[in-house]
């Protein structure tokens, strides 16, 4: 599907998919269990989700003579350190709106992990006062004819490189990825957990699996605590991303599927059970999710895995998709583990 769309190479080629055995067994045996590992997707500033949105978008960049990325995200967000790496990579200058989007307790939030990463590799990184919203932000249009004034040319990615129009396809590539691997593996996945939040990777995967029937089997577990918004989010970009690949047929509202129990109780701040599943998985499997994205969806695997409502035999694929630097601003929260 993805043929006729120019790519620039950002990941080192197909994730691995693991099983995780013990976090399997720990939950009774019934359902198999199996991370796609996003999270070691490259060697640039320890990769994640965006990277393969970025692969569609960065040629559309080049393309447009621009000299600057400008993008925007929370303190945190893993996002802008992936837009920081690749302008590093590309010989781009890059200019980020850091909004306050989360309530935080370590003192040093602003100055480790992600933010920390997009100051060394050379980003003009700003900090601002708005709060969360993954919609078009004021501060980031503000950037964008800053760069410009001062005799810049912006090329802008929103956050998340979710708007975009070429967003949705770094992850219809994931499900064309999954199918070659299900070839080789021998079995089918009955179903993918992903987090979702500005919504590009869920709807990307939407339309990827449409291609073979499985579009709602991609179960979304939002962590946006925005649900209706980030909803609305997936559908349109789904929606304008099958038109790009041509599906051949209209993406409706009853393809996103959207858990909305495991993102409370704010975007950012992980909940008691968040901060026990991100324990547990450390614990039995040594991987390691992050407390804003992952920590909710993995959560929500669990939980349904208990709940029993895959049913006995499915297999499920959990897309790791990255976020563990962010953890570096939550020392405070695992300050005893
Ligand atoms: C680690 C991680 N997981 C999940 C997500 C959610 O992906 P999306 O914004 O495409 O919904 C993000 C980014 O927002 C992320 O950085």
């Amino acid at each position: 599907m993805l043929e006729k769309f120019a790519r620039y190479p950002l990941t080192f080629g197909a994730t691995p998919i693991e099983k995780l055995s013990r976090l399997m067994e720990h939950l009774g045996g019934d359902v198999e269990l199996y991370a796609k590992r996003e999270d070691c997707n490259s060697g640039l500033a320890f990769g994640g989700n965006k990277l393969r949105k970025l692969e569609y978008i960065i040629p559309d960049a080049i393309a447009s003579g621009a000299d600057t990325l400008v993008s925007i995200g929370g303190v945190q967000s893993n996002h802008t350190r992936m837009v920081a790496a690749v302008a590093a990579k590309i010989g781009f200058k890059c200019r980020l709106v850091q909004e306050s989007w989360v309530p935080h307790e370590d003192a040093v939030y602003d100055r480790v992990g992600n933010i920390m990463l997009s100051r060394i590799m050379g980003a003009d990184v700003r900090v601002v006062d708005d709060g969360f919203d993954i919609g078009i932000r004021d501060s980031w249009k503000n950037a964008i004819a800053e760069v410009e004034a001062a005799g810049g040319k912006p090329y802008p990615i929103p956050a998340g490189a979710s708007v975009h129009k070429f967003g949705g396809l770094g992850y219809v590539g994931f499900a064309e990825e999954v199918r070659q691997q299900e070839a080789e593996l021998g079995f089918k996945f009955d179903y993918v957990v992903v987090c979702t939040v500005t919504g590009s990777t869920h709807a990307g995967m939407v339309v990827g699996f449409a291609a073979d029937g499985r579009a709602d089997k991609v179960i979304g577990i939002d962590a946006s605590c925005t649900p209706a918004q980030t909803r609305e989010q997936v559908l349109s970009i789904a929606q304008s991303t099958a038109e790009l690949v041509e599906l051949g047929r209209p993406i409706t509202a009853e393809d996103i599927v959207l858990n909305e129990d495991y993102a409370y109780p704010i975007y950012g701040v992980p909940s008691e059970e968040t901060k026990e599943a991100i324990r547990l998985v450390g614990r039995l499997e040594g991987m390691i999710t992050d407390p804003v994205y992952e920590g909710k969806s993995m959560q929500g695997m669990i939980d349904l895995v208990q709940k029993g409502y895959f049913p006995r035999g499915s297999k499920v694929l959990y897309a790791h998709l990255g976020g563990a630097p962010a953890l570096n601003g939550y020392g405070y929260t695992f300050r005893n583990g």
